[in-house]
């Protein structure tokens, strides 16, 4: 099932990447660019890196309840 429609990202793609080391979502979008054009995906990027155990076993990011809502948190950029 592709799960990235902008870059043509396969949940196969995913789970062959992280089963080659990817352990983080940053590091996902490096080595696939998913979430890198529109980000309509991250959320099914991030479940099946959950499905695959790395957010339990590697990145250390928790499983949320999706009933509760997510706080809104806003980054600033800095110029390089
Ligand atoms: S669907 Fe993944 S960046 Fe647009």
């Amino acid at each position: 099932m592709i799960v990235c429609v902008c870059k043509s990202v396969s949940d196969r793609k995913i789970r062959t990447a992280i089963a080659n080391g990817a352990a983080s979502f940053d590091e996902l979008q490096f080595e696939l660019g998913v979430a890198l054009c529109c980000g309509k995906c991250e959320e099914s990027v991030r479940d099946v890196m959950a499905q695959s155990g790395v957010c339990a076993s590697r990145c250390g990011v928790e499983q949320r309840d999706l009933a509760q809502p997510v706080p809104l948190m806003f980054c600033e950029r800095k110029a390089a």
